[in-house]
C-alpha cells in the first residue's frame, strides 16, 4: 500500500494532462465508498454511499477543481472565477491559493449556506454577492471570462467534468465491475455527466463489463430537466441544487438515455427525511443537496422503478458541516449541568 496522490497521478493515463501540466492538488478522491446498513435494509437493495464530503474541501468539486486549475496554470492564468451555490466556490477558492493564483466568486446573495462562505473566504477569495439567482452568476462569470483575463472553472469548463468522472472508476475499482443503478443529486447537472464519461469509457476499454442506470435527482421546486422548461425563480432549502437553468442540461439527457435511468424530482420534506435518516441511522452527516440522492432511491424503489436486490450507489456529494443549521433546527438543545458526576449521570438517565 502507498499513500493516496489526489485523482490526476492515480488516474493520469485517463487524463488530459502531459508532463508540462503543473498539478495543483490537495490529495482529493480516494473517498469512501460505505456500505449503507439501513437504506439497504429499507430498500431491499445492497447500497454504497460514495461518500464525496469527504475530500479536502468537503465536496466532490475537488475533483474537478485539481483538473481545471491545473490547466488553468499550465496555460499561464493568473486569475479565475466561477458562479457558485457554493461549493464549487470553496473548491476554486483553496485550489486557487495552492496555484497562487487570485480568485473571484460570484454567488447568489443570501442564498448559499455559511461554511461554504467561510470557506471562499478564509481561502482569499474575493467574494461578490450578486442580487440575482445561480443562473444569473453564472451568465455573469461566464462574461467576465470572455472579456477579462479570466478563466472560467464552473463545470463548462471541459476539464471540470474530466475531474470528476473519476469518481465512477473509484466506484469500479472497488466492486470490481458497475453497480447496478447509480444515484445523484443534480443541479447544474455536470456530475451526473461527469459520473456516466467515466462508466462508459471503463466499460468501453473493458475495465467493467456493463455501465449502471443513471437515476438523477432535483428538487421539485428547481426540477428544470423534469418539467422540460427552464424554472425563472428555483426554490428549495437545498441550496446547492436551487438551480433553474442547468448548464449540462443536455449531456444529463443523454446520460439518462443512454443508461435507460430517470431523471425525477424528490421535495424538500423527501430530502429532509433522507437527511435525518443518513445522520441517525448510517452516521453520515451530508448536507441538504447531497441527501436528494438517497430520497430519490427510497421513491424508485417506492414506484417499483428499482429491482430488489439491486447493486446500488448514491452519490453523497457535501458534507453537512457546511451548513449546519440545518442540524441544529432539528435537535433537542442541550442540557447544561454543573461540574458534578451525579448530576451528570442524572441528566443522562444512568442514575
Ligand atoms: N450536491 C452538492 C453538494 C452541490 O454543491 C452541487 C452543485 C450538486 C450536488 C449538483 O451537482 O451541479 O454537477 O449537478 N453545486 C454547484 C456549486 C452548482 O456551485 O457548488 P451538479
Amino acid at each position: 500500500a502507498r499513500a493516496w496522490r489526489g485523482i490526476v497521478e492515480e488516474y493520469r493515463d485517463r487524463l488530459p494532462v502531459n508532463e508540462n501540466t503543473p498539478v495543483v492538488t490537495l490529495q482529493e478522491g480516494g473517498t469512501p465508498l460505505l456500505p449503507a446498513t439501513r437504506v439497504s435494509e429499507l430498500t431491499g437493495c445492497e447500497v454504497f454511499l460514495k461518500v464525496e464530503g469527504l475530500n479536502p474541501t468537503g465536496s466532490f468539486k475537488d475533483r474537478g477543481m485539481t483538473m481545471a486549475i491545473s490547466k488553468a496554470a499550465e496555460d499561464g492564468a493568473k486569475a479565475v472565477i466561477c458562479a457558485s451555490t457554493g461549493n464549487t466556490s470553496a473548491s476554486a477558492a483553496a485550489y486557487a491559493i495552492r496555484a497562487g493564483m487570485t480568485c473571484a466568486v460570484l454567488v447568489p446573495q443570501g442564498k448559499i449556506a455559511m461554511g461554504k462562505l467561510a470557506q471562499a473566504l478564509v481561502h482569499g477569495a474575493r467574494l461578490l454577492q450578486v442580487d440575482g439567482n445561480f443562473d444569473d452568476c453564472l451568465e455573469l462569470a461566464r462574461k467576465l471570462s470572455v472579456d477579462y483575463p479570466v478563466a472560467l472553472v464552473n463545470s463548462v469548463n471541459p476539464y471540470r467534468l474530466q475531474g470528476q468522472k473519476t469518481a465512477a472508476f473509484e466506484i469500479v475499482d472497488a466492486l470490481g465491475d458497475a453497480p447496478d443503478v447509480h444515484c445523484i443529486p443534480v443541479g447544474n447537472a455536470g456530475n451526473i455527466s461527469a459520473y456516466w464519461m467515466g462508466y462508459t469509457e471503463y466499460a468501453r476499454d473493458g475495465i467493467s463489463s456493463r455501465s449502471p442506470r443513471m437515476l438523477g435527482f432535483q428538487a421539485s421546486g428547481s426540477a428544470p430537466i423534469v418539467n422540460g422548461a427552464p424554472v425563472t425563480s428555483p426554490s428549495t432549502i437545498a441550496t446547492a441544487i436551487r438551480i433553474g437553468n442547468p448548464a449540462s442540461w443536455k449531456l444529463a439527457e443523454q446520460a439518462r438515455d443512454e443508461s435507460g435511468g430517470l431523471i425525477d424530482k424528490v421535495t424538500d420534506r423527501q430530502i429532509m427525511a433522507a437527511y435525518k435518516l443518513l445522520a441517525a441511522e448510517e452516521g453520515v452527516f451530508v448536507e441538504l443537496a447531497s441527501a436528494a440522492s438517497v430520497a430519490g432511491l427510497l421513491q424508485a424503489v417506492e414506484a417499483g422503478r428499482v429491482e430488489r436486490g439491486s447493486r446500488v450507489v448514491c452519490t453523497v456529494t457535501g458534507n453537512g458541516l457546511k451548513d449546519p443549521d440545518w442540524a441544529l433546527a432539528g435537535a433537542s438543545s442541550a442540557t447544561t449541568v454543573p461540574v458534578d458526576a451525579l448530576a451528570a449521570a442524572q441528566a443522562l438517565d444512568l442514575a
